[in-house]
């Protein structure tokens, strides 16, 4: 194997964060929470730019979770405020920087000028070739795997798939993510140490990275050495590694 080959595998394909710690970030500051979510925009502009130089080709950035419902609505609504600004803020810019935009998960709940505008991005950067930026925005991973199964029910019911086919594969295939191949790296800033519901089935292999940092202060630097421990690690898929 040539350097070249050992350095590409140094770099994850696929980087996963849930971004955690706006609204502790707030509090240190004496600021509302919203604060923290809108100072979070600029980290999720910076990681994004340090991705794509990285040569990562996807990016997933966890941004709302179905359980974010239950939150005061006042926050819901800043969030959803946020999101709607930032898509369209940023979209000129996401064209001119090859980075196409997919969301993943349930439509059904948001209004109808959300997903309109969750339409119109994926549309506009359809023809992105340098990074893809996945947003996981009301989306809950236990929830994902409900509607693969019902999907899959269906189509036994139908007769186009017998139940001894049902494989790794269409169940993937069955998922929000079926575009995506499983994330290599998942970060989770401010020092959780949890999944919060995202990315069961596709994380059964991934590399876990959990920094003290809070969200707001994520940055290059950190996503930098974010990459340096991933490419630190040994990946067994349950082999025996060759000396
Ligand atoms: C993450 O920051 C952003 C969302 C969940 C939308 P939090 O808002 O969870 O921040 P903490 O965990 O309260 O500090
Ligand atoms: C997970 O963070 C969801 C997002 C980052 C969008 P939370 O802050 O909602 O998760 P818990 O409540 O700490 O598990
Ligand atoms: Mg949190």
């Amino acid at each position: 194997m040539s350097d070249n080959m050992l350095k590409q595998e140094a770099i994850p394909q696929h980087v996963a964060i849930i971004m955690d710690g706006n609204g502790r970030w707030a509090k240190q500051h004496g600021k509302e929470r919203y604060e923290g979510h809108i100072a979070g925009v600029e980290s999720v502009r910076r990681v994004l730019r340090a991705a794509a130089a990285g040569g990562v080709k996807y990016l997933t950035l966890y941004a709302f979770s179905t359980e974010n419902w239950g939150r005061p609505a006042a926050e819901v609504e800043a969030i959803m405020e946020l999101f709607c600004k930032s898509v369209v803020g940023e979209t000129p810019e996401l064209v001119k920087q090859g980075v196409r935009v997919q969301i993943i998960g349930e439509r059904s709940r948001f209004s109808s000028r959300v997903v309109e505008l969750i339409d119109e991005i994926e549309r506009t950067t359809e023809g992105g070739q340098r990074l893809t930026l996945i947003l996981a925005f009301n989306y809950s991973s236990r929830r994902e795997l409900v509607l693969a199964m019902q999907d899959i029910a269906h189509r036994i019911r139908k007769g186009e798939l017998a139940a001894e086919d049902i494989s790794e594969e269409t169940i993937s295939e069955s998922l929000m993510t079926r575009t995506i191949p499983d994330p290599d790296l998942i970060i989770r800033t401010s020092g959780e140490c949890r999944l919060s519901n995202f990315l069961l089935w596709q994380a059964s292999y991934a590399e876990f990275y959990f920094p003290e940092v809070l969200w707001p202060d994520f940055d290059e630097v950190e996503f930098g050495k974010a990459l340096e421990v991933y490419a630190s690690r040994d990946r067994r898929y349950g082999l025996v590694t060759e000396e």
